[in-house]
C-alpha cells in the first residue's frame, strides 16, 4: 500500500490537485504508483467539502478532518496509511485577511508547517530502503516572498531574494525557509514550489476572479484597488497541478521551482477581460438587475476604490528550471483558462449560492 497525502485539499488548488487525480478511477493517482490519496484538512472559512463531493465515495480517497497543527493525528494518519508522499496546500491564504488578522497566518502557515515537518521527520525516520530513499515532502508556496517588482525589472527566479511585504508572505516565507532548514539540518526530502497568482474553478469567492464575476452577475460594484495597474502573472490552476507533479518526480531534492503562466496582466485588464467574457455569455441586457440599473455592459460596474495597503505593484515568474528540469510548460493560454474559468462559474451556480448563504465576507475585493 503506497498513499500521498495532501493537506487542504478541501481547499482552491488542493481541491483541483485531487479531483486531477481521483479522475477516471483514480487513473493519474495509480499511473504515479499510488494506491490511495489521504486529504487533511481542518476546514476552515476556506475548506469546502462540496469540492470534493463527487469523489467522496472513491476508493481510492480518504478524509480526515484535522489540523496541521495537530502533530500527533498527522503523525498517526502518516503511520496508518504508510504515506510515502505528502503535498502540503493547507495555509490561511488571502493578503486581505492577512492584514485585519496576521496572527492566524503565523499559526497556520508556520507552525502548522514547523509541526508538519516534525510529524513527517519522525515518519521517515522510522522507513527503511527503498520507502525511505522514496519519500518526498513537497511544499506549495508562493511567488509572493520575493516582494515586488518594478516595471523593467527581470521576472522573479528561483534566486530571487526574498523580500515579503505582506502578512501573508511573510509567513510564507517563513514556512519556506522551515521546509529548506529541515532538508539541509535533518536530511528531510523535500521540494518547494514557488507559484503566481492561480485562477479556475472552485476558487473561493474572496478572490479577485470569482469575485468579480459573482459581483458582475448580481449587477453589483466591481471595485478596482488604486489605478488598478498592479500586475500579476496568472496561471491557470490545473497547470499548476502538474506542475506540482512535475517538481515531485523530476525535482531535485532541497531545491525550488517557480511555477508561473508567463501571463503578465494589469489587474483591470483582467476585470475588463472577464465583463467581456460574461457580455458575451451572459449579455446584460437579458440579465435582469443591471437592466434595471440601466446597464448594457458588465463594463458599467466596474468602480476604482482606495488601494490595498503595501499593494506590491507587479509579480512575474521566470519559469525556465521547471521547463527545462522537470519538462512543465502550461497547457492553457490565459484566454482558454479564463473562458473556462468563467464558464464553470456561470455553469456551477448553486456550489457559488451555497457559499454565499454561509454569509461569507464579498463585498472586499481580494486582489492577491
Ligand atoms: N491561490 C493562489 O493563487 C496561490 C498561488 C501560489 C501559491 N498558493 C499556495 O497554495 C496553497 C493553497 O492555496 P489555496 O488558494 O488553495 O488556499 P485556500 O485558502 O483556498 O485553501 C486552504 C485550505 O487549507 C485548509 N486549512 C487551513 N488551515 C488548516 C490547518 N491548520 N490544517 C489543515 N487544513 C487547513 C483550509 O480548510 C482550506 O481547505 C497555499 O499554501 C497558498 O499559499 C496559492
Amino acid at each position: 500500500m503506497k498513499s500521498l497525502l495532501v493537506t487542504g485539499g478541501c481547499g482552491f488548488i488542493g481541491s483541483n490537485f485531487v479531483r486531477l487525480l481521483l479522475a477516471n478511477d483514480a487513473a493519474e493517482l495509480k499511473s504515479r504508483g499510488y494506491d490511495r490519496l489521504i486529504n487533511v484538512d481542518s476546514l476552515t472559512y476556506a475548506g469546502n467539502p462540496a469540492n470534493l463531493q463527487d469523489l467522496e465515495n472513491s476508493p481510492a480517497y480518504a478524509f480526515s478532518q484535522t489540523s496541521i497543527l495537530d502533530q500527533a493525528a498527522v503523525g498517526a494518519l502518516l503511520g496508518e496509511h504508510s504515506v510515502s508522499t505528502l503535498v502540503h496546500f493547507a495555509a490561511e491564504s488571502h493578503v486581505d485577511r492577512s492584514i485585519d488578522t496576521p496572527e492566524p497566518f503565523i499559526e497556520t502557515n508556520v507552525t502548522g508547517t514547523l509541526r508538519l515537518l516534525e510529524a513527517a521527520r519522525a515518519h521517515w525516520r522510522g522507513l527503511e530502503g527503498d520507502e525511505k530513499e522514496g519519500f518526498r515532502f513537497l511544499h506549495v508556496s508562493t511567488d509572493e516572498v520575493y516582494g515586488t517588482l518594478g516595471p523593467d525589472d527581470p521576472a522573479f527566479c528561483e534566486t530571487t531574494p526574498y523580500a515579503p511585504n505582506s502578512p501573508y508572505s511573510a509567513s510564507k516565507a517563513s514556512s519556506d525557509f522551515l521546509v529548506r532548514a529541515y532538508f539541509h539540518t535533518y536530511g528531510l526530502p523535500v521540494v518547494t514550489t514557488n507559484c503566481s497568482n492561480n485562477y479556475g474553478p472552485f476558487q473561493f469567492p474572496e478572490k479577485l476572479i470569482p469575485l468579480v464575476t459573482l459581483n458582475a452577475l448580481e449587477g453589483k460594484p466591481l471595485p478596482i484597488y488604486g489605478d488598478g495597474k498592479q500586475i500579476r502573472d496568472w496561471l491557470f490552476v490545473e497547470d499548476h497541478c502538474t506542475g506540482i507533479l512535475a517538481a515531485l518526480e523530476k525535482g531535485s531534492l532541497g531545491e525550488t521551482y517557480c511555477i508561473g503562466g508567463r501571463s503578465e496582466m494589469e489587474n483591470i485588464q483582467i476585470v475588463s477581460r472577464i465583463c467581456t467574457l460574461l457580455d458575451e455569455l451572459a449579455p446584460a441586457v437579458e440579465n435582469e438587475k443591471l437592466k434595471a440599473a440601466g446597464h448594457t455592459s458588465y463594463l458599467d460596474l466596474i468602480t476604482y476604490v482606495e488601494d490595498r495597503p503595501g499593494h506590491d505593484r507587479r509579480y512575474a515568474i521566470n519559469c525556465s528550471r521547471i521547463e527545462s528540469e522537470c519538462g512543465w510548460t502550461p497547457s492553457e493560454t490565459f484566454d482558454s483558462g479564463i473562458r473556462k474559468t468563467v464558464t464553470w462559474y456561470l455553469e456551477n451556480q448553486d456550489w457559488c449560492r451555497v457559499i454565499s448563504e454561509k454569509k461569507y465576507a464579498r463585498e472586499r475585493l481580494g486582489q492577491a
